[in-house]
């Protein structure tokens, strides 16, 4: 029979006697189905990514149940691969991980119940993992040592956070957008100007070709709140530029609008995260989610950290979008405290930010101090 306890103590010996740990991940959580292995929270065996995107491109956005079937059909040849990939055998694991939320219930449905037969099938510990802080924790793997405190922005397609982190899995949020993501933004203003899904990457590319001053967007500022973010009446701004376009048949210069959109984004992330660092006196801002990926919000951030002696971090763009990789390394910092989760782990659509809901009612805040830092 399965015993969680009786597996915990397995986990603590091994961490008393040093052995390297070795998890899989499994990450479904959109429109990726992703499996990766990493060895000791940084070494990464395998980090096998099948993007659903050509098959979502066709309707302009993700199809919730198409994305659920496809997870399906992609799973099982994935875990394989992501084996051999590592050159390693199942007997070789030390543990199963998986994203629980947020994200789309049957695409996360399909990769907690595969982890839960794994858990099972091969009496490991099993590790419930929150996806946004896999996007945060691509950067430990990526820089293992980083030092806290530092501020993280996370951005993508469903969130826009500024996280002040001063140890391992503990977050405080200082900020956060009261409308639109980015991400979702920018996949919104692409399908209005009739590029593809997703729209991310290609205003980037196009953006390139155009003049980022043609025209002045507005950018959203609050006195209650003065870290948090408003992306929707920059979007509807953008989508008047363009109907005022065609009414008066101007021709549409999708560069120039691509170009300055992108602008006031980047001005917008890039003004609210160093208030904030600078009123914390924070020494590093961490950068992650798909939008992190955008070379515009790189530039600008690197320039503004050259300027007031702030470093600044992002992940190589493939581990800025969804991938397996990023939440096996939380994991290993979840195995590190013996954060296991029951075989009742369900998924949880709408999980936050440093919350804990394994039992699908009860939910937890993480508390401080709760996880050591492995480095002291
Ligand atoms: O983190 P992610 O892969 O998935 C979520 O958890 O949401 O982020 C996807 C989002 C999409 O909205 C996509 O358009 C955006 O990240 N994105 C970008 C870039 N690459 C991906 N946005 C701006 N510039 C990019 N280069
Ligand atoms: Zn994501």
């Amino acid at each position: 029979m399965y015993n969680e306890q009786a597996i915990k103590e397995k986990m603590k010996d091994k961490i008393k006697n040093g052995k390297s740990i070795t998890l899989m991940g499994i990450e479904s959580s959109c429109d990726e189905t992703s499996v990766a292995v990493v060895r000791d929270g940084h070494e990464i065996l395998a980090n096998v990514i099948t993007s659903q995107i050509d098959v979502h491109r066709k309707f302009g956005g993700v199809v919730p149940e198409i994305a659920s079937r496809k997870h399906l059909e992609l799973i099982n040849p994935i875990l394989e691969e992501a084996l051999k990939e590592a050159k390693i055998d199942w007997s070789d694991l030390d543990g199963i991980a998986v994203t629980y939320g947020p994200g789309l219930v049957g695409a996360l449905l399909v990769g907690v119940s595969t982890a839960k037969a794994l858990a099972y099938a091969l009496d490991l510990p099993l590790i419930g993992v929150n996806h946004m802080e896999g996007h945060i924790y691509a950067n430990f793997l990526e820089k293992p040592d980083l030092t806290f405190p530092f501020l993280c922005l996370v951005v993508s397609g469903g969130h826009t956070d500024l996280v002040y982190m001063d140890e391992h899995r503990c977050y405080e949020l200082l900020g956060r957008t009261r409308d639109d993501a980015a991400g979702e933004a920018f996949d919104k203003v692409a399908r209005a100007l009739g590029l593809p899904y997703p729209g991310g990457p290609a205003i980037d590319a196009m953006a390139k070709e155009g003049n980022p001053d043609s025209i002045e967007f507005p950018i959203a500022r609050f006195k209650n709140g003065i870290y948090d973010f408003s992306f929707s009446g920059l979007k509807s701004a953008v989508l008047n530029e363009i109907n005022h376009s065609r009414q008066k048949n101007e021709e549409l210069v999708v560069a120039d609008i691509a170009a300055s959109f992108q602008k006031a984004v980047v001005k917008a992330l890039v003004e609210k995260a160093f208030l904030a660092a600078k009123d914390k006196g924070i020494k590093e801002i961490l950068m992650a989610g798909g939008v992190a990926g955008n070379s515009e919000l790189r530039d600008a951030m690197t320039k503004e950290g050259e300027k007031y002696g702030i470093g600044i971090s992002y992940p190589r763009p493939i581990l800025c979008t969804d991938n397996a990789a990023m939440i096996t390394c939380v994991a290993y910092y979840q195995y590190l405290t013996g954060e296991t989760a029951p075989l009742s782990l369900n998924a949880v659509p709408n999980l936050q930010l440093g919350e804990k809901c394994y039992e699908g009612k009860l939910r937890q805040k993480m508390v401080k101090n709760n996880t050591p830092n492995p480095k002291k």
